[in-house]
């Protein structure tokens, strides 16, 4: 049986990029019957960049909403907020106590965050070593991520392993999972949809301001008479992403024929997301509407969750030589 373990920061509302990217496939990897998992909102890495405590708690209220609306069985699986698992700092302590610095200093991460952000803050810095914690306190045997982990997951996997040469062998090195078949979602704009861009498709908002920001999805000037070239539109690849063949065949003659404008193309692709995910926008605003309920799965979750990370710090802080 694989231990599998992944968390989401809580940083706004999931959106299309997310769900498909990131939410769906884990969901998946957690139904296979041979594995066991962990899935956990990491609240306290957004804490880097969000510092807003009433955007703080929608955020999470949100993150966990998107995860039980997509399906995601807290029978199966244990699912909880980092924040309430006091363990993973007490490790990341420890943690950060024999990674050596520059190994820090040259993440990717951290360099392009400390260009970008006016606020660069020791947690941005040490970000890769409480992901560590999340990791090991748990001895995940895999971790599925997306691409821009990876570098995070090298370090887990150092930092474990020169825990294990320094104090005896305590933690599972994990491996990461990364889909490279996962495409990257575009947003409204082509770019990669990312809250940072603002150009998110956020499927659970009313008809109306869903439509509204699919309207806004930025295509080319060809006239509504001209025949267009789907291969080259963002309509076209966000419709693709959801629509059956037939569907995606159908749409492409209509590209192609001409008459067909991008107004009708995003008609057909706002009609398509409140389709298809129908059931998962109700259960999303289900959750929000009823936030005991939501609070209620998440210490269940928490229960457990504490119990494996209380084990493992009995046995961390042994190695150690501290009192248990
Ligand atoms: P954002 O860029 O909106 O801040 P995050 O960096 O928090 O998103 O990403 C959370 C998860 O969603 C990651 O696993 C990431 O790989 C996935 N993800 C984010 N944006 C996309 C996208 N446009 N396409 C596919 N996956 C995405
Ligand atoms: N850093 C991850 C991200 O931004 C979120 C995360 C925190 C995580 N701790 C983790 C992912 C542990 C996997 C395992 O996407």
């Amino acid at each position: 049986m694989a231990r599998i373990l992944t968390g989401i920061q809580s940083s706004g509302r999931p959106h299309l990029g997310n769900l498909l990217g990131a939410i769906v496939p884990a969901i998946q990897l957690t139904q296979k019957k041979e594995n066991e998992s962990f899935l956990f909102i990491a609240d306290l890495h957004s804490l880097t960049t969000i510092k807003d405590p009433s955007d703080r708690m929608n955020h999470i209220n949100a993150t966990a909403a998107a995860w039980l609306a997509f399906g995601l069985d807290t029978e199966k699986t244990i699912f909880y907020r980092q924040s309430r698992i006091p363990e993973v700092c007490e490790l990341a302590w420890y943690l950060g106590c024999i990674t050596p610095f520059p190994m820090l200093a040259n993440a990717h991460s951290f360099k392009d965050k400390s260009d970008k952000l006016a606020d660069v803050n020791a947690g941005l810095f040490t970000y890769p070593v409480l992901m560590t914690g999340d990791i090991i306190l748990y001895d995940a045997d895999y971790v599925p991520v997306g691409k821009d982990q990876k570098q995070h997951l090298e370090i887990s996997r150092d930092i474990a392993t020169a825990f294990n040469n320094q104090f005896g062998e305590t933690f599972v090195v994990p491996d990461s999972i990364i889909d490279e078949r996962i495409m990257v979602i575009p947003g409204t704009d082509g770019l990669k949809m990312s809250k940072s861009y603002g150009n998110t498709i956020d499927i659970f908002q009313p008809d109306k301001k869903l439509r509204k920001q699919v309207m806004s999805i930025i295509t080319d000037s060809t006239p509504l008479e001209e025949p267009k070239n789907p291969d080259t539109c963002n309509v076209y690849s966000i419709y693709s992403l959801l629509a059956n063949d037939l569907q995606i065949k159908d749409m492409r003659q209509n590209y192609e024929g001409g008459n067909y404008g991008y107004g009708h193309a995003k008609q057909a692709l706002f009609e398509l997301i409140v389709d298809t995910f129908s059931e998962e926008r109700e259960k999303f605003n289900y959750f929000l509407d009823n936030p005991d309920e939501l609070e209620k799965t998440l210490q269940e979750g928490e229960i457990k969750a504490r119990e494996v990370a209380g084990k493992k710090m009995v046995e961390v802080r042994k190695k150690l030589g501290f009192s248990l």
